[in-house]
């Protein structure tokens, strides 16, 4: 069985349709880049996956999605939500503290004793590859981090309520250089233990980490294949213009 699962996926914003017909399957333990030009449904796919296009208003949809062989729709939301974790393009921390930040999802989640929220804290800060960097600051508020170090404190603040699925959307997209590389050397590890889904506009970033790729334009899945078989072999002319930047 395959950990995702989405089948004749429909999206409408009001009158608009945004994602059209999409089918699409993820296994365990891979990572699926979604890559296309901006407004083609990179996001709103990303965000239908642990329903957080159900806070939009209007917002309609047809087919399904199965996690786990389930459909979501049937799902209490919240265990959704903790079973499929999202990392946003820009950190979006709370101004509180570095320990706080991370520990908010799993008090939410019911944990309360002192010394299980420690652990759960230095395990997601070791995970996300921020531990060595913060362990003397745990009480330093996050906001006073630099950006790449905040993208990956959210990384740690998704891994603390422990998903199986973590749902990237560009997260290295406004970090530098030798930050990105250690968010994408991250996903690499993290695919040992999740099944990844990142929108990414590098292309050069879905080619080192991606196992499939999934290729979008206005709302279609062009094509859908291996990362190698999508960036060395498409089928499609509009992904071999699209890749090789001839628009987008
Ligand atoms: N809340 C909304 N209400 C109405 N239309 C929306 C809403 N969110 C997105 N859209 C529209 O749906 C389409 C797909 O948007 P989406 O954000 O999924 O694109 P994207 O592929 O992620 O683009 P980008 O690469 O720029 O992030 C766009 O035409 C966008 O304007
Ligand atoms: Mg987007």
């Amino acid at each position: 069985m395959d950990k995702i699962e989405i089948q004749d996926l429909d999206l409408f914003y009001g009158n608009f349709q945004a994602l059209r017909k999409i089918n699409l399957r993820m296994k365990a333990h891979e990572v699926t880049a979604l890559i296309g030009p901006s407004g083609c449904g990179k996001s709103t796919l990303l965000k239908s996956i642990n329903r957080m296009n159900d806070l939009i208003e209007n917002c309609h949809i047809e087919g399904k999605i199965l996690v786990d062989g389930k459909n979501i729709d049937d799902e209490d939301v919240n265990l959704l939500r903790k079973k499929v974790g999202m990392v946003f393009q820009k950190a979006n921390l709370f101004p509180m503290s570095i320990y706080d930040n991370v520990a908010y999802g799993p008090k939410t989640h019911g944990i309360k004793d002192k010394k299980r929220l420690d652990e759960i804290v230095e395990c997601s800060l070791k995970q996300a590859a921020i531990w060595e960097e913060v362990k003397n600051d745990l009480k330093k508020s996050a906001l006073a981090l630099s950006g790449g170090q905040q993208q990956r404190l959210c990384i740690a603040r998704a891994l603390a309520i422990e998903p199986d699925v973590l749902l990237m959307d560009e997260p290295t997209s406004a970090l530098d250089p030798i930050s990105t590389a250690k968010v994408e050397e991250l996903i690499l590890q993290l695919k040992e233990n999740y099944t990844i889904v990142i929108v990414t506009h590098n292309m050069q970033q879905a080619l080192r980490i991606a196992d499939q790729t999934a290729f979008f334009l206005q709302g279609k899945v062009i094509e859908f294949d291996r990362t190698q078989k999508i960036f060395n072999d498409p089928k499609e002319k509009k992904t071999r213009d699209y890749i090789t930047g001839r628009f987008g």
